[in-house]
């Protein structure tokens, strides 16, 4: 009995560690995922070259995401980005006489097209997500961006102060929703990048968004210190919010 219960209980302590074997995570993001995304680098140097690109890089996946969302959402992918990944193709942007707009009720940027249906994207078990989350983990060149990075916990602000930061101090809302449909479309949703994204990954990528990916439509804002400690913390605080239509 005694070993029937420590088998047990080592089968518990096992079998997380387990769950990935027999899988190779490289070889199924260079067979399954590098037809669509980058896994090598450099980000896009040029407009020409970023208006190329259909998906995201993952080429600093390590040094970018937290590996427990990976895992979940290799296994259930939903979209992130409410206009795509390029945003110009999914905005009709056709001069208001041409258009409609009393149908719409908006002159321009109008979103059409397939973006608002669900994300067509390739799903692993949960045993291939645990073997790519620990390859994409192992992707880190950009660790010198988050050297010496730190939240600083105590920075604290209610989701009200923290949307004003959003809001009227810094204008991100403009480009990003904080709630599901709510806020600008260029961008990624921030309502979940909490528990996607690393918190220092957050902080030096607002800080400067152009040393990740130099030629991004994201400002580099100046925000000030304070304020982005804040601003990270608020999206971490937002990210608990059960939202449920975050798909
Ligand atoms: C047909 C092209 C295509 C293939 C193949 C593909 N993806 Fe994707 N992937 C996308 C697109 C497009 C998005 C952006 C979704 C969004 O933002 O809504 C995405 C998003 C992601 C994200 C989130 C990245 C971020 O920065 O937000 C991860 C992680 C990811 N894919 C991993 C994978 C893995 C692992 C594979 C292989 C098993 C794979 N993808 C195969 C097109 C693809
Ligand atoms: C002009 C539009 C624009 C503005 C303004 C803007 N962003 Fe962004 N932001 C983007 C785009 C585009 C990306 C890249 C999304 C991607 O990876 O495809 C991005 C990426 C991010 C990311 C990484 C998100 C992810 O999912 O990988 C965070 C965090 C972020 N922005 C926060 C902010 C904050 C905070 C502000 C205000 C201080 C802000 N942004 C202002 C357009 C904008």
């Amino acid at each position: 009995m005694k070993h029937l219960i420590l088998l047990s209980f080592l089968a518990v302590v096992i079998s997380p560690a387990l769950a990935s074997a027999g899988e190779d995570g490289g070889k199924i993001l260079r067979a399954q995922c590098a037809s669509c995304h980058d896994l090598k680098g450099p980000a896009p140097q040029t407009i020409r070259e970023l208006w190329k690109r259909d998906a995201p890089d993952l080429f600093y996946a390590g040094n970018k995401f937290r590996r427990e969302w990976l895992v979940q959402w290799l296994q259930k992918p939903i979209r992130i980005r409410p206009a795509g990944v390029n945003y110009l193709r999914n905005i009709n942007s056709t001069p208001p006489s041409n258009q409609n707009t009393k149908k719409t009720g908006r002159k321009y940027d109008v979103l059409w097209g397939s973006v608002t249906k669900p994300l067509k994207h390739v799903k692993l078990s949960r045993a291939k997500a645990e073997a790519v989350a620990d390859a994409l983990m192992g992707l880190k060149p950009h660790y010198s961006l988050v050297a010496g990075v730190k939240l600083d916990a105590s920075k604290k602000v209610s989701l009200d102060q923290g949307e004003v930061l959003i809001d009227k101090v810094y204008g991100c809302l403009s480009c990003h929703f904080i709630e599901p449909g709510y806020g600008g479309y260029t961008g990624s949703e921030l309502y979940t990048a909490g528990k996607r994204l690393q918190p220092e990954f957050m902080l030096s990528y607002i800080k400067r968004p152009k040393n990740w990916d130099p030629k991004i439509w994201m400002p580099n804002g100046n925000v000030k210190p304070d304020d982005l400690q804040k601003i990270v913390n608020y999206l971490i605080l937002l990210s608990k919010e059960d939202f449920n239509a975050s798909n």
